[in-house]
């Protein structure tokens, strides 16, 4: 079966509700509706609401950023996944790389968030990626292993049949450089290799993995055809409604 493409746009700390509505509005025209392409929109915690009213009756789907573990209590500050599912999110992100490297979570931790969005029945997608040292210093492969490793390992078919992965070097991100369409390839065909002696073919073959790192109109066509690439995490270039229909047009196969 092959692999439908899937283009998210991350909105990290962008956008209030008000502008939320305002963007899906513009967004929504854009849209053609033979692009055989999924659509997802990642938009901040307090924007999951409107955008949810908003997305009403279209095939665009909604995720939100971040989750904790914990079922509920006393974590100031902290979303859990049924609160997530209550907003109208069947898509959660686990261990983007912002998450790592500025808030801190740890392997540990991101292992404990895909394990909450999955038993949550969340759509959770892993983001893995190197960092600029790492690259440069030869340990990209064992960065991601150690990654997977730590999100996945024990993991059943049934679970590993609603997660995706995101292949984001950190170099990569907000940065407008771009991995090149071999380098995004080669780490993510190590990814799915990894899948395939970890699990099973059909893991590999029916997973989607995403690149993500200054993904904008102008590179998604080189980035897409790669036999790898499903698809596309968008950060800056998903703020604006034509760039990212832009970028979803790149992306129909
Ligand atoms: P960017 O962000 O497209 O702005 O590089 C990608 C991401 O962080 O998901």
């Amino acid at each position: 079966m092959p692999r439908t493409r899937l283009i998210a746009g991350n909105w990290k700390m962008n956008k209030t509700p008000q502008e939320t509505e305002t963007y899906i509005r513009a967004f929504l025209p854009l849209l053609n509706p033979g692009r055989n392409v999924d659509v997802l929109l990642i938009p901040a915690y307090p924007s999951l609401d409107r955008a949810g009213a908003c997305l009403q009756d279209t095939e665009v789907l909604l995720g939100a950023q971040d989750l904790f573990y914990e079922a509920s209590g006393a974590f100031t500050g902290a979303v859990s996944a049924e609160m997530v599912r209550a907003s109208g999110c069947t898509y959660v992100l686990a261990g983007h790389s912002e998450r790592r490297h500025v808030f801190g979570d740890t392997d540990e931790a991101v292992r404990r968030k895909v394990t909450a969005a999955l038993e949550g029945g969340l759509r959770t997608i892993l983001c893995v990626g190197e960092t600029l040292e790492e690259r440069k210093a030869e340990h990209t492969s064992s960065v991601l292993v150690r990654q997977l490793t730590s999100a996945l390992t024990g993991r059943g078919l049934a679970e590993m049949s609603t997660l995706s992965i995101a292949y984001e070097p950190v170099w990569a991100i907000g940065t407008g450089e771009t991995a090149t369409p071999d380098q995004a390839q080669d780490a993510i065909a190590e990814i799915r290799e990894w899948l395939r002696t970890q699990f099973a073919d059909v893991v590999a073959d029916e997973t989607l993995i995403l690149y993500g790192g200054s993904v904008k109109p102008a590179n998604i066509v080189d980035l897409i055809a790669q036999p790898d690439i499903d698809g596309g995490l968008v950060g800056g270039a998903s703020l604006d409604p034509e760039s990212f229909a832009r970028i979803i047009e790149g992306a129909a196969p």
